[in-house]
């Protein structure tokens, strides 16, 4: 089949292998939106500046809104050997409205135009996956809020280090995807420059205004550089960088559901709306939507190198190569929001074990710390010796194999002979985080004020 967008260059149709690598239609009808409102503002422009007929602009801007119904309603049929979106969409507009058609591509040239159309894909996604964030961030705040005294065990090196709340245990990923969505927002800003109008790679000669353009489309500005704007995709591997590090937060968050719902741990329950059970094992309970959710990260993470190593060599302006930026990235962002909302359902859905929790904060001489504290506070003991000290009474407990606060008063004062029975006060493990009062520390009075302020912050925000 000839392409019949070339008109007569070429005699014979491409070969069935050169349409199978060059097409991307498959995949780029994704940006059949951000395609026709670029093709809309272009097309208004023209008009505006006199290069094309106001009644020439209308029919294509009708066209083009007919275009959308029809894909909208499935009934637009896609053709491979129109290779991509742009070319299926301008062929459609020609049957559908015939000569004015023509016109639509006067000043610009598909190079600016994938720019464009991906720009403002990405950007959207970038607003979608935002308003997921706020989500997470919401379910997260009210959880930690509602169990900001629940005590549990905070680990160093996965092993008991010192008594902390559920409430700041959950307000610590609120602060990670904070953190995330500045950098998504980061990233929207600098991406948010219009391309449309570079055209090839050399700008045009047409008396174009690309500030009409810019302001159509929700940019702040027009790019500056023509070349620039058709061989730039920092604003595609810049998102993935955001996405990459909002999965591995993900990842750990998910990670940490896995340990906590094993039967070893029993920290939290899981409802069976995020498990699976086993097709042998009837006992098991497996947290497949959290696994899920921690192997996603390899895929946005993969989408991330894949096009840095894509882009690396590239000559200026555009080439063929930069066609590879969308699948994977497409792939990565729906990766990442199906990610995301898992990871919001387990936090609605997920309870902390009370009793369990609150018996492993004290497991593994947990409060040593608030031991060796109070020998500072009571004794005026250097830290350091403070430090030697309590170590020799963990020995004490560790060889009898019984906690802290069950090691006598006389063994104790063997070990320092000026410690008195005060300090039996400070080794529970609901003194010691009631005692960590440090700003941003796991006392539950603080994980309640942070808790408030996040959803304070959260519920102002204007959605966008
Ligand atoms: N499908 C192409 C892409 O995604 C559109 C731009 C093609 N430009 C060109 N000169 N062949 O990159």
């Amino acid at each position: 089949m000839s392409n019949s967008m070339w008109g007569g260059r070429f005699s014979e149709g491409p070969a069935a292998i050169m349409e199978e690598i060059n097409a991307s239609i498959d995949f780029d009808k994704k940006l059949y939106r951000q395609d026709i409102a670029g093709s809309q503002a272009h097309a208004r422009m023209l008009a505006r500046q006199g290069i094309i007929g106001a009644d020439d602009a209308e029919k294509i801007v009708a066209g083009l809104d007919t275009i959308l119904r029809e894909i909208e309603a499935g009934t637009f049929t896609f053709s491979r050997a129109l290779e991509d979106i742009h070319l299926n969409i301008e062929s459609r507009l020609k049957e559908l409205i015939g000569e004015p058609a023509g016109r639509l591509h006067t000043a610009r040239s598909r190079n600016d135009q994938v720019a464009t159309d991906f720009k403002l894909w990405v950007r959207d996604t970038i607003d979608a996956v935002d308003a997921a964030l706020r989500e997470l961030q919401i379910a997260l705040a009210d959880k930690a809020f509602l169990h900001a005294g629940q005590v549990m065990p905070g680990f160093t090196h996965l092993q008991s280090a010192q008594p902390v709340t559920f409430g700041h245990h959950l307000l610590a990923y609120v602060e990670m995807i904070g953190r995330d969505r500045g950098r998504f927002q980061d990233a929207r800003r600098r991406l948010n420059e219009n391309p449309l109008g570079a055209a090839a790679l050399a700008g045009t000669s047409f008396p174009i205004d690309r500030f009409d353009t810019a302001k159509a489309l929700g940019f702040d500005r027009p790019t500056a550089n023509s070349l620039d704007s058709v061989s730039d995709r920092d604003f595609v591997i810049e998102a993935l960088a955001a996405a990459s590090l909002c999965a591995i937060h993900l990842s750990r968050f998910a990670e940490e559901i896995v340990i906590w719902s094993s039967a070893q741990f029993r920290f939290i329950k899981l409802s069976d709306k995020f498990t699976t059970g086993s097709s042998i094992m009837p006992q098991k309970r497996n947290p497949d939507a959290a696994e899920l959710v921690r192997a996603k990260t390899g895929r946005i993470i993969g989408a991330q190198t894949a096009l840095q190593i894509v882009m690396k060599g590239l000559p200026l302006a555009y080439q063929k190569d930069m066609q590879e930026d969308k699948e994977q990235a497409f792939d990565a962002f729906e990766s990442l929001e199906l990610a995301i909302a898992a990871a919001t359902g387990m936090v609605l859905d997920m309870e902390p074990e009370a009793a369990n929790l609150k018996k492993a904060a004290g497991s593994g001489f947990a409060t040593a710390t608030d031991l060796a504290d109070w020998l500072v506070r009571a004794l005026n003991m250097p830290f350091r010796e403070a430090h030697h000290v309590t170590g020799r009474i963990v020995a004490i407990a560790s060889e009898r194999d019984i906690e802290l606060t069950k090691v006598p008063l006389a063994d104790m004062q063997a070990v320092h002979p000026a410690i008195t029975d005060a300090v039996y006060s400070v080794l529970t493990v609901d003194k010691s985080v009631r005692s960590r009062t440090s700003y941003g520390g796991t006392s539950p009075k603080n994980v309640r004020s942070q808790a408030k302020r996040w959803q304070n912050a959260l519920a102002r925000e204007k959605r966008r």
